[in-house]
């Protein structure tokens, strides 16, 4: 949450700072603001609630400019959506900028205020921001002392970026428990959140590890560990496109993100499929095989959309490879007491890799006694890449609308993957891994056939965008489909939707059951259709309006509309039927006029806990 980016050059660095920040925007986007260090030596700090743009709108009736400066997008924790609250935040000559929660922070208030300091937000970061002043002023330590004696101070997990108006020369940057990434120039050099904040200056990059303080200058860059060692972290030369950045002839990095679902499930299997007879992964080697073939008991845990795949792959590892697995939220993981399995292998799944809960969840586990861990995440470098035992990629590329699309879909092609490797290794059933991999290889046409016939879905889009809630049903596999497909809308339509498995309609939810309801079901041919043809005939008897997902002919009746797809292999219905209800979500949001790529109060990256 919250986005940083922070810049020292020869340059004027405004326009640096606000590009980086629009491209942050996706970590959060109440507010935002900058402050510089100009050439007099002045601070400018500028903010403004809102969206970036709004900050640019004011920063373009302004003249400024300045070499080293601080920038910032807030998802607000501490203090609500105002412009006092807004970071940076400044303590006569320190300005900072801070990512995370500082749990001790009023505690810490009460003293400052004690020393004689003035607040002027509600904000554990201007807490900071009073901390280094005051420590500085304690003894006349060098700013890198003052930081290390004042972070001890501080209980969370927090990144930062601290900026001196008496020294202009340097920024200090630390990481604990938030990612920050330092982006390499030529006579300059920056800070970030994330990468992408800063393609459009460089593509070399070294990521800072937990614990970390990095000196950077204009022309030198010193790391020290949290033992306070000196030490070089290895520079990598980013992979990311800058053209994948952009929205290209698409209206939003959803629909863009949809749209190119094929081809990053094409990726996904690429060079992955040995002579359409065993999986390999490059990441994996010979020793995580006698991790996989030791495994008895599966144990994921996710947030939001990556929990969601997790449950459809709870229905694929049992039925497919016998393996008897359990999903959990990661928030609940590690706030509770539990028995771990014999012979459980633990899996975190996450887009981003920086998800705190399930970061928070893998280091809980390793307190645990599973045999080991692995994360099936979409960004190499990312925490939970470095933390975990080993690791798959998703190689989704990148995504920046906030609701997840491209990612679920390559995230469940690398779970039936996983599984077709672990039941070859475990000589479970040959014939089943083989039909996996056959069949997975359908995948990227079926999901453009359905992307082709979109008119259905704009049409009843229409019919469902003045709805106040909406029902989603599906069995089996299809279950934690309904779910993901009700998350969907939800975030970025704002309508009330409600996910069941079908065969709960009639302890409960069909009570709520009238025109005014309408139910999505997700209903393909397979064994269970004929319970779902029955739970529609009892939605359509009471009047409600039920919308059908099928590759079946249904009978025709007034209040049951189709939305027919192409026929689907059942091993990879989950991943195609998903599609269409990101459509649905997309042109509902689309019609009554959402900011879709940023739905209000969320974040894509949610890095506090
Ligand atoms: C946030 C995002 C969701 C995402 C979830 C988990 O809530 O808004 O889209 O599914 O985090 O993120 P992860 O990066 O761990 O998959």
């Amino acid at each position: 949450m919250c986005g940083i980016i922070a810049a020292i050059t020869k340059r004027n660095i405004t326009n640096i700072l606000i590009n980086g920040m629009k491209k942050l925007e996706y970590r959060g986007y109440d507010s935002s603001g900058l402050a510089i260090i100009d050439n007099q030596n002045n601070i400018i700090r500028i903010r403004c609630v809102g969206k970036v743009n709004a900050l640019i709108k004011k920063i373009n009736s302004m003249k400024i400019s300045g070499n080293i400066g601080v920038a910032h997008t807030r998802w607000a924790t501490h203090g609500k959506v105002s412009t006092e609250n807004t970071h940076p935040h400044i303590s006569s000559n320190i300005i900072i900028v801070h990512n995370g929660i500082i749990e001790n922070f009023s505690i810490l208030r009460v003293f400052l205020k004690k020393q004689g300091y003035q607040f002027y937000s509600d904000t554990d970061t201007e807490v900071i921001a009073h901390l280094l002043h005051w420590e500085q002023n304690k003894k006349k330590y060098c700013l890198k002392e003052v930081i290390q004696n004042s972070i001890k101070k501080l209980y969370g997990n927090y990144s930062m970026v601290v900026m001196d108006k008496n020294n202009p020369s340097k920024l200090i940057a630390i990481r604990s428990g938030s990612p920050l990434v330092i982006g390499l120039g030529i006579e300059e050099n920056f800070i970030a959140s994330d990468q992408i904040a800063l393609l459009h200056v460089t593509k070399r990059f070294i990521y800072l590890e937990e614990g970390d303080i990095a000196i950077i200058k204009n022309n030198k860059i010193d790391i020290f560990n949290k033992y306070n060692i000196k030490i070089n972290r290895k520079e990598i030369i980013s992979t990311i496109k800058y053209k994948s950045i952009k929205k290209g002839k698409y209206h939003y990095y959803m629909e863009k993100e949809i749209y190119e679902q094929p081809y990053s499930i094409q990726n996904t299997l690429k060079n992955r499929l040995k002579d359409n007879e065993t999986i390999h992964f490059d990441e994996l080697d010979l020793e995580k095989d006698n991790l996989l073939i030791n495994t008895e008991h599966i144990h994921i845990v996710a947030c939001g959309t990556s929990y969601n795949a997790a449950m459809v792959a709870k229905y694929w590892f049992e039925s497919l490879a016998n393996i008897p697995c359990d999903v959990e939220i990661a928030s609940e993981f590690s706030s509770r007491k539990l028995v771990v399995r014999k012979n459980s292998l633990f899996i975190t799944l996450s887009q981003s890799g920086e998800t705190a809960d399930t970061l928070s969840a893998l280091r809980y586990s390793k307190n645990l006694n599973y045999l080991g861990n692995l994360t099936i995440c979409n960004m190499e470098g990312s925490s939970l890449v470095k933390e975990s035992d080993c690791y798959i990629l998703t190689k989704a590329g990148l995504e920046i609308g906030v609701a997840s699309t491209k990612s679920f879909t390559t995230q469940l092609t690398v779970l039936l993957m996983l599984i077709a490797k672990i039941i070859t290794l475990k000589k479970i059933n040959d014939n089943t891994s083989k039909a996996i991999i056959k069949t997975i290889q359908n995948l990227p046409q079926k999901i453009q056939e359905i992307l082709k016939q979109t008119q259905d879905i704009k049409n009843i889009a229409q019919n469902l965008s003045n709805k106040n809630n909406i029902l989603f049903l599906g069995r089996g596999d299809q279950y934690p489909i309904a779910i993901e497909g009700a998350l969907k809308l939800k975030e970025i339509s704002y309508i009330h939707a409600e996910a069941y498995a079908s065969g709960e309609l009639k302890h409960g939810p069909l009570a709520l059951i009238d025109e005014n309801m309408p139910v999505i079901m997700i209903a393909p041919k397979n064994s269970l259709l004929l319970k779902n043809q029955q739970n529609i005939k009892e939605i359509s008897a009471r009047g409600g309006i039920v919308y059908i997902l099928s590759d079946q002919k249904f009978d025709y009746e007034d209040n049951i509309n189709i939305i027919k797809l192409p026929h689907i292999e059942e091993l990879i219905a989950p991943i195609c039927y998903v599609v269409p209800l990101q459509l649905l979500a997309y042109y509902i949001a689309l019609i009554k006029g959402k900011n879709i790529d940023q739905p209000r109060n969320l974040a894509k990256s949610v890095t506090v806990s």
